[in-house]
């Protein structure tokens, strides 16, 4: 076989090799076995001196012919390869874009939300306080006796150091007097701990506002007429309100509130049980004993106080029969709000 035969079957094997490469490692392993220095051509080329002197000039053109017809293979395949790699990472734009869910605020906090917005228009700033509360706070500075039920392991967590988790945002009526000077016009929303047994209407982890008026000459009227505002806000104008006499240690006299059932607005049905009311939460006139556990001359100032239950209030605003319901992050359920 001639050296000009052999350099047409180096040029045919290019042609048939290079082509086929599905991306640039392998062209470059086809151009290292061609054109590489331990490849085929460059031993062609050592043949080139055993050739006869006048088949020289035929066989160097050939030589040239088929390093360039080697090459433009060469930057074909490369090119084709590096379009394929392109076109790989490319963006379908075809596709459909990715959704993305826009977040809600929990109901719990929109209620929160909602009770603060009405109580600042009737004047009142935002409190806070620890959810890892001492006893002093919790308990005795809220005129709680040593021995009432709501002190015992069975209804509260303790930690070993002896705080305990807040059972009621209670406290905070205690750290606001502590640090400011009457008027004092507070709310307080907040989580509570209390041992109980989860079930439709208890859990051991809920949510209260706390309210705290401070001044002089405060009475049950100011009170009833502030409670009465925020139901006719939160509920409409056709929710009323009526006070029941009840026991808190820390205020005296204490009452529970009640609003007209929402349901059936007084008319009586089964969340109201045919009463026609829908029992709230607890409130009073601030005991002169928390006064002195804070050092407030309890001459000179009077006050209300009230909790309120916001796992209630949202229950009631939206008609959710368990309060499971709200913690269990169920999107289905959350996504209805
Ligand atoms: N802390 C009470 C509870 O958890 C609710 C309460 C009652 C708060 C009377 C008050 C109040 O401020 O005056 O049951």
């Amino acid at each position: 076989m001639s050296l000009i035969d052999k350099l047409d079957a180096l040029a045919e094997k290019a042609r048939a090799e290079l082509p086929q490469a599905q991306n640039a490692e392998a062209v470059e392993a086809v151009r290292i076995s061609l054109i590489g220095r331990q490849g085929m051509l460059p031993a062609l080329m050592k043949e080139m001196g055993k050739v006869p002197k006048e088949d020289k000039p035929a066989t160097g053109r050939k030589l040239n012919e088929v390093k360039n017809v080697v090459e433009s293979l060469l930057n074909d395949a490369l090119k084709r390869v590096a379009t394929a790699a392109k076109q790989a990472d490319a963006i379908d734009v075809t596709l459909p874009g990715r959704q993305r869910k826009i977040g809600l605020k929990h109901p719990i906090t929109r209620v929160i939300d909602d009770i603060v917005t009405i109580f600042r228009r009737l004047g009142f700033v935002v409190a806070d306080g620890p959810d890892l509360e001492d006893e002093f706070h919790n308990f005795d500075a809220l005129n709680t006796p040593k021995d009432h039920p709501s002190r015992d392991i069975k209804d509260t967590f303790y930690l070993p150091d002896g705080r305990l988790l807040r059972t009621q945002t209670s406290p905070v009526q205690i750290r606001t007097m502590e640090n400011e000077k009457p008027p004092i016009r507070i709310i307080a929303p907040g989580r509570c701990f209390r041992r109980d047994t989860p079930d439709a209407t208890h859990s051991m982890n809920f949510h209260q506002i706390e309210g705290l008026y401070v001044d002089k000459n405060v009475s049950l009227a100011d009170l009833k007429a502030v409670l009465l505002e925020f139901a006719h806000e939160m509920f409409g104008k056709d929710v009323g309100i009526r006070f029941r006499p009840h026991f808190f240690p820390f205020t005296e006299p204490s009452i529970e509130y009640d609003f007209t059932c929402v349901m059936c607005k007084g008319k009586g049905c089964s969340v109201c049980k045919g009463s026609g009311w829908l029992e709230i939460s607890g409130a009073g006139i601030v005991d002169p004993a928390v006064f002195k556990n804070v050092g407030l001359d309890a001459d000179e100032y009077s006050g209300y106080a009230f909790g309120m239950g916001i796992e209630r209030i949202a229950m009631l605003r939206h008609k959710i029969g368990d309060i499971r319901y709200l913690y269990e992050n169920d999107i289905r359920f959350l996504e209805q709000f």
